[in-house]
């Protein structure tokens, strides 16, 4: 189990065996926790989710989440991180590859880096375009899984046609996008799918949903239609460090007058208020 500080990120290559678990078969889990002038954002809710995921898995955690929640925070410390992410993995471990889960006794493999990253400057206030993609994922999708294939293609999609997300629709029900929740607002209400197995539930999105109480705005947790998307007054996703990105195109289709809405824009503010 490895705590990777700045300068071991280089060596990687050395420190993923052949038949580790999470290599061969995506057996595993993972976080990606935001980091605001060296203060994790919502550490607590994202050890959470990942004991969550741990269990749904039947995946024992290598040690307790105040264990684990003490040493990223020794991580970021030890790494100087200002601005940035905490990623953390969990595999099953090390074992010959057979699908079966391997003997009990095998240890998982844990590892975690911090990476720099600046704030994004003006997204949150320029607003970005996506572009639509069918949701071809397993049906467990609230569990947060090494397993991101289909996420990998539909991201590539939305960069090769200049957009900052994909999103994704089973048939015509809108999940939530590549590696964010999507929101839309129409007649000053909120609309984002329930969190069940369709969608991952997100640490932004749920946070999200408690601002929108004190900000006095309706939030149905609902699915909605492509048609909905499309013609919704407002629409935005969120994620870890992404916070949150006003969409004003989706494909060739024009997002309520094209610019960052009113409600976007307060719902911005408030969540910047969370470390600014
Ligand atoms: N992804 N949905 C999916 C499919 C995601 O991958 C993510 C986050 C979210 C938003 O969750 P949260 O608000 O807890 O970050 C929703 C992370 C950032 C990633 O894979 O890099």
């Amino acid at each position: 189990n490895k705590i990777l500080y700045k300068d071991q990120i280089m060596e990687r290559t050395n420190i993923v065996d052949i038949e580790d678990r999470g290599y061969q078969f995506g057996d595993g889990i993972y976080e990606v926790i935001g980091v605001y002038d060296g203060e994790p954002l919502m550490m607590d809710e994202h050890m959470e989710r990942l004991a969550r995921s741990a269990r749904e898995l039947k995946l024992p955690l290598p040690a307790s989440i105040s264990e684990l929640k003490n040493k990223l925070m020794q991580l970021v410390e030890a790494n100087g991180l200002e601005e940035g992410i905490i990623y953390m993995q969990v595999s099953r471990g090390t074992a010959p590859r057979f699908h079966e889960f391997p003997d009990p006794k095998t240890p998982a493999v844990t590892i975690a880096y911090t990476r720099e990253e600046a704030r994004e400057s003006d997204v949150e206030v320029r607003g970005a375009s996506a572009v639509l993609a069918e949701d071809i994922r397993w049906l467990r999708c609230d569990i947060k899984t090494l397993n991101l294939l289909p996420n990998v293609m539909a991201k590539q999609k939305a960069v090769e046609n200049n957009a900052v997300e994909a999103i994704l629709h089973r048939g015509d029900i809108v999940t939530e996008a590549s590696a964010s929740n999507v929101f839309i607002v129409k007649d000053g209400e909120l609309y984002t799918h329930p969190a069940n197995h369709y969608i991952l539930n997100g640490i932004t999105r749920r946070k999200i949903i408690d601002l929108c109480g004190a900000l006095h705005l309706t939030v149905h947790e609902e699915s909605f239609t492509v048609d909905e998307l499309l013609n919704a007054d407002e629409v935005f996703v969120s994620a870890t460090k992404l916070d949150i990105i006003p969409i004003l195109k989706i494909g060739g289709d024009t997002i309520g007058s094209g610019d960052p809405g009113e409600i976007t824009g307060k719902i911005v503010q408030a969540f910047r208020s969370l470390y600014k």
